[in-house]
């Protein structure tokens, strides 16, 4: 009885939780993500390359295809990615085991929230003309 108590516990739990990561999975807040842009911005701007790539127009962008960026690792040109929610959002969890010859320096985020927030921030930005102007 116990041990069946338990595992109904255990299933109703995970019925609770499922719906509740689905939207998570879907949802940013700019707002939030600016602040976490922060992050990046010793490497990276949204209209100039500097250590790193530039971002305006990373959302649907073939990874290591800025082409007046030079410094390229091999892996992320020939990566094959697509920067999309799903792709950069696993990268940005932990770029050196997601690309492990990256040249990208950065340690990662490990919130996920945090990550779609920064998703959505880069994205809404890529959106604005007067601050990415269509190239
Ligand atoms: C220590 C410097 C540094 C920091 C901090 C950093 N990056 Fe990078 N980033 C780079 C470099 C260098 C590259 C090029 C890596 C390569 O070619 O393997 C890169 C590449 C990228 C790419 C691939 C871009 C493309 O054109 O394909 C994305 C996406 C990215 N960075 C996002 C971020 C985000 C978002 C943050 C902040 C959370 C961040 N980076 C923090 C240095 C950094």
């Amino acid at each position: 009885m116990g041990l069946s108590r338990f595992a109904f516990g255990f299933f109703a739990a995970a019925v609770l939780v499922a719906p509740v990561s689905v939207f998570a999975a879907t949802k940013g807040d700019p707002a939030a993500g600016e602040k976490m842009y922060t992050e990046c911005e010793g490497c990276h701007s949204l209209k100039d390359n500097k250590l790193g790539p530039r971002h305006c127009g990373l959302i649907g962008r073939k990874a290591g295809s800025v082409s007046d960026y030079p410094s390229y690792s091999h892996a992320m040109r020939e990566s094959g990615l697509t920067w999309d929610v799903k792709t950069l959002s696993d990268f940005l969890a932990e770029p050196f085991s997601y690309l492990p010859e990256t040249g990208m320096g950065y340690i990662g985020i490990f919130d996920q929230q945090s990550r779609l927030d920064l998703i959505a921030y880069l994205d809404k930005q890529g959106k604005d003309p007067s601050v990415c102007p269509p190239q």
